[in-house]
């Protein structure tokens, strides 16, 4: 998959996008992520990319014939079945969203700054418009950083063979069961006896014990939405299963 990140801070989403596994998927190929700097295409003396409202009052907006500029140089614009707005008045991006997006040839996001982004910009030059939280952020390179990574990890192989993304908390409808690693006790705090015990039949209880309680106190609202098997249900009403023979 391609996405193109059109931003005013290339600096700042090519330095990110430089590490770890976005970094790697993207030297095998798994991923290309083109960054434009929308000042490339700023005309006038100053290569200015916003201007103050018309109507009056505080505040810088980004203009259009920049941005809409760049959107015409990319390549392939065409067949790109989205071009999204980073803006917190945006529909909220889920994993859902990042499942169905994942599987598109190119998508492209569109970096929201300053005070915001003339109007026209929604209305005719892009597909729709995606926050990632009821909170506002001083600009739309996050965002865009945030949905990237997420797309990223989802492309076949990114994440290394031996992980899957289908256990993902919200993937799976609960949220993931607790994890540990060595030392098994630190400062006298013991990870659970019973992933221990090689019994691969109770540790499935275990995990799954814990994603139906933490999923019900945590996420009531994913919990609203979940229909427990009536194992589950059995579940739910013991307390978590544990190992009492060590030597089991
Ligand atoms: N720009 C500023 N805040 C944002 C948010 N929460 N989501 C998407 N774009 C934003």
């Amino acid at each position: 998959m391609r996405i193109d990140i059109l931003t005013v801070l290339p600096e700042m989403v090519g330095q990110a996008l430089g590490h770890s596994i976005i970094k790697r998927a993207i030297e095998a190929g798994r991923i290309e992520i083109n960054v434009v700097n929308i000042r490339d295409f700023a005309t006038g003396r100053h290569h200015m990319t916003d201007d103050t409202p018309c109507g009056g009052g505080g505040g810088m907006i980004m203009m259009i014939d920049p941005i809409a500029a760049a959107l015409v140089s990319l390549p392939r614009l065409a067949a790109a079945p989205r071009v999204l707005l980073t803006d917190p008045q945006g529909e909220l991006f889920t994993q859902a969203k990042a499942r169905k997006w994942a599987q598109e040839e190119h998508i492209v996001l569109l970096c929201g700054h300053y005070e915001g982004v003339d109007e026209r910009v929604r209305e005719h030059l892009v597909t729709e418009s995606v926050s990632i939280g009821d909170y506002v952020l001083t600009g739309g390179e996050l965002p865009a950083l945030v949905i990237a990574d997420a797309l990223t990890r989802l492309q076949p192989g990114a994440l290394g063979d031996e992980y899957a993304p289908e256990n993902d908390s919200f993937a799976g409808e609960l949220l993931e069961f607790p994890h540990y690693t060595r030392p098994r006790i630190f400062r006298g705090w013991e990870a659970p006896q019973i992933l221990f015990s090689g019994h691969h039949a109770l540790i499935t209880r275990w995990r799954r014990w814990h994603q139906l309680q933490r999923t019900r106190a945590w996420r009531p609202d994913i919990w609203a939405r979940f229909s427990p098997s009536v194992e589950d249900l059995k579940l739910l009403d013991e307390t978590e299963p544990a190992i009492t023979d060590p030597n089991r």
